[in-house]
């Protein structure tokens, strides 16, 4: 059966006025509808989060970028993942390379992740190395990350997770991973993910993440063996978003 594709939309922090998210959030939300084969989520900051609670709507999800895994309590400055459900939040991205350089441990990210999918809510679990060693320690490390991240996570729920491989090196680049590697990479994440799960491995998606733009998205859908993308810089230009949307649309993922 053919999969569809995922798109995330990473807005990090911006953009820098709630008219502008606005702008751009409803411009987008307007080409996923037209949309046949493809799934759209994108993740504005916090402060903007609710005035898109009422957004979601067949094809097009609201996201966050970050979650706490307690519902409630004496923790200033954080934000629970049950208060984002309450505020139509379907997905929440966990562990992103930006966080992980602020503090977030594997051990926290294991956490968010089992409290978001328990909470109903799918989990975008992001992984990657920072170097590519020619001694291939870096797959040891995206194993780990992988092992750490799922730990205790049943394979009943193996749907509500989504594996982003973001290459740290090619987060903010110039250039995305070429394909061959992603594809090579997104072979191994599915073995780890077999040895850890059996037949259910096949439940989580796998999505690719770092210096995605409008020339290659295409290409890495249809060659890199995973089945969405996520996306920073470009999702905040509704063009150029709207127009990666239309061009995956068509594209026939390599795994289908
Ligand atoms: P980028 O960011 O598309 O701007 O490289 C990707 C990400 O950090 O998720």
């Amino acid at each position: 059966m053919r999969r569809k594709n995922l798109i995330v939309g990473n807005w990090k922090m911006n953009p820098v006025s709630a008219d502008e998210a606005k702008r751009i959030f409803s411009k987008i939300r307007k080409t996923s509808f037209k949309l046949k084969n493809t799934d759209v989520v994108i993740c504005p900051p916090f402060s903007y989060i609710s005035l898109f609670s009422k957004a979601n709507k067949s094809n097009f999800f609201l996201g966050s970028q970050n979650a706490h895994h307690e519902v409630s309590g004496a923790l200033t400055g954080e934000v629970s993942y049950s208060m984002l459900y309450q505020l139509g939040v379907r997905y929440v991205i966990v562990g992103h390379s930006e966080r992980r350089k602020l503090g977030e441990n594997d051990e926290l990210i294991n956490k968010k992740v089992k409290a978001i999918i328990n909470g109903g809510m799918q989990a975008i679990l992001c992984i990657g190395e920072s170097t590519r060693d020619i001694n291939g320690d870096y797959l040891d490390f995206i194993k780990n990350q992988i092992y750490s991240g799922l730990k205790d996570v049943s394979k009943k729920q193996l749907s509500q997770i989504i594996v982003a491989y973001e290459p740290i090196w090619a987060i903010g680049a110039l250039q995305a991973m070429n394909e061959r590697d992603i594809v090579e990479t997104s072979i191994y994440i599915r073995k780890v993910l077999k040895d850890c799960f059996g037949s259910y491995f096949n439940d989580v998606r796998i999505i690719y993440g770092g210096s995605v733009d409008k020339l290659n998205a295409s290409t890495i859908l249809k060659e890199g063996g995973v089945s969405g993308l996520l996306i920073g810089r470009q999702s905040l230009s509704a063009l150029d978003f709207s127009e990666i949307l239309k061009s995956v649309d068509t594209t026939k993922q390599k795994n289908d």
